[in-house]
This record gives C-alpha cells, sequence and structure tokens, in this order.
C-alpha cells in the first residue's frame, strides 16, 4: 500500500519503521522539508517529499504533528486527493504542556472533530492511545495471548475497516470505538489512555469513559491562546 506521513517524529518515526517493514511504501513529510529526512529515508527505505506531496502519496495518509500546529498545515491540502484516500489522525490535544488553548476542544468539540474541520476532510482517530514506543516494540501476532488492543474512531465504515486492517498488521487487535463525535473516549485522560489494554479490556474502557474533560486537560488562562480574565 503507497502511505504518506505528515509528521515523522516519535508516532510518524515508528509508523514509518514498522510500516516499511512490512513492505508498504512510505512517503514522509515534516516541517523543515524532505532535505532533513535522509537520515529516516536511508533507515527504512521510506521517500522523503513535501507535505503537500505526502497528502497525495498514499491511500493512506497519516497526519501525526503536534495538535496546536496542525493549524499551520495549508486548510487546501486535502483538495483534489480523492475521497477513498483514508486519512488518519493520531492526535492529541496538549493545551498546558504544548498546544496552547483552542476553543472549540475547550468548548467540547472532540479533538478528531476539530481537526478534520481544520483539514476539511474526515478523518479516522487511531493510535493516539498508545505510546510511540509500545507501537514500535509491542506488536503480536493476531491471536497471542494479550495482544494489545487499540480503539479506532471513524464515520465513514469502509475507511474505519481499513485502518482497522492496519492496526491488525502491525501487530495490535482493533476496536470500533465508533464515530468521531464518540472519539472522547479514546481522548487523554480516558481510561483506555495509554493503558495497553487487550480487547476486552478496551471495550470495558470505552465504556466506563466519562465525556468531562478533567481540568488536568484543559487550558488554564495562562496558556498560549488565552485571555487573562478581568479581576
Ligand atoms: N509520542 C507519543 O508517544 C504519542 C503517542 C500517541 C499519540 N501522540 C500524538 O501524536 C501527535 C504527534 O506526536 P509525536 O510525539 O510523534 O510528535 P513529535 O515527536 O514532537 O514530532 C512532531 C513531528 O511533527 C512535525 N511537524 C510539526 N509541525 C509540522 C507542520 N506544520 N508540517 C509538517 N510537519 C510538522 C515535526 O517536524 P519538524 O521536526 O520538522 O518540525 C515532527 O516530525 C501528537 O498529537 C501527539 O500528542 C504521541
Amino acid at each position: 500500500m503507497k502511505i504518506g506521513i505528515i509528521g515523522t517524529g516519535q508516532i510518524g518515526g515508528t509508523l514509518t519503521r514498522r510500516l516499511s517493514e512490512l513492505g508498504h511504501e512510505v512517503y514522509i513529510a515534516n516541517s523543515r522539508g524532505p532535505g532533513s529526512l535522509s537520515d529516516l529515508a536511508r533507515e527504512t527505505g521510506a521517500k522523503p517529499v513535501t507535505v503537500r506531496e505526502a497528502a497525495k502519496a498514499g491511500e493512506v495518509v497519516v497526519v501525526t504533528i503536534p495538535e496546536g500546529k496542525i493549524r499551520d498545515l495549508p486548510r487546501d491540502l486535502f483538495a483534489g486527493v480523492p475521497d477513498d484516500v483514508v486519512v488518519i489522525d493520531t492526535g492529541n490535544y496538549y493545551p498546558r504542556e504544548r498546544d496552547g488553548r483552542i476553543a472549540e476542544i475547550e468548548a467540547g468539540m472532540t479533538e478528531s472533530r476539530w481537526v478534520a474541520n481544520q483539514l476539511d476532510r474526515p478523518v479516522v482517530k487511531a493510535f493516539n492511545n498508545i505510546y510511540a514506543r509500545h507501537l514500535l516494540e509491542r506488536g503480536r501476532p493476531a491471536g497471542s495471548p494479550g495482544r494489545i488492543a487499540l480503539p479506532v474512531a471513524g464515520d465513514d465504515k469502509h475507511a474505519k475497516e481499513e485502518v482497522m486492517r492496519l492496526v491488525n498488521e502491525l501487530g495490535f487487535d482493533a476496536v470500533d470505538a465508533g464515530g468521531i463525535d464518540e472519539s472522547w473516549r479514546q481522548q487523554p485522560g480516558t481510561p483506555v489512555y495509554a493503558t495497553d489494554f487487550d480487547a476486552a479490556g478496551v471495550r470495558r474502557a470505552l465504556a466506563q469513559a466519562s465525556k468531562e474533560r478533567q481540568p488536568k486537560w484543559r487550558a488554564t488562562e495562562n496558556s498560549p491562546g488565552s485571555f487573562a480574565q478581568p479581576a
């Protein structure tokens, strides 16, 4: 399969390595341009391209950059990209440490709905709840006892099935976590976040999740993008 990956950090670099090993044709892009990606290209055989080229390169395109930086991507990035190309969002909103305030998410929009709106393109949410190192090292063949499962959320049945197949190929069970407006169930701070449960555990954790965003995962008035409240 041809796969574009936008963002080659912890998660993007891991997916580049694993998907290349599995025989996929991987196209990689970051913010600094293809010239900065020669080491990863040499290691994996992936092809460095621009962000615009990566968006057009794949049957699947993974967007895996810090949430706050999504706003820096061109709004027309996916214009002209066929509708059957599947876009995966691995993102998490870290308002305090990294991303600053995103008002829509603070008001209750799911993180992936916000990403889809920014990109003007439906997304499938996956790989957001597992540490990059575990994604690299903890994949196991189907049927292995205790195989880690990953929730996959999306509105398009076929796109979601395609991502669930990829998750399985990477060595993890895939659990259908519903549509994008349900995807708060796998956001930071939820029971399924960074816990490496098996499929039964993921289903249970998704069911137990609470929609209320915990204070730790909310912006403060000091977060970039916030305005101090009048005294
Ligand atoms: N780390 C984890 O274990 C983990 C696990 C699950 C989900 N996530 C989520 O996945 C997303 C990516 O996380 P990460 O840890 O992989 O990030 P990271 O290691 O900080 O890497 C970020 C990547 O995004 C690229 N980037 C930033 N702005 C860009 C832009 N405007 N255009 C193109 N590329 C851009 C960076 O390129 P340059 O270096 O050239 O700037 C870099 O390759 C985040 O939302 C994170 O919360 C992370």
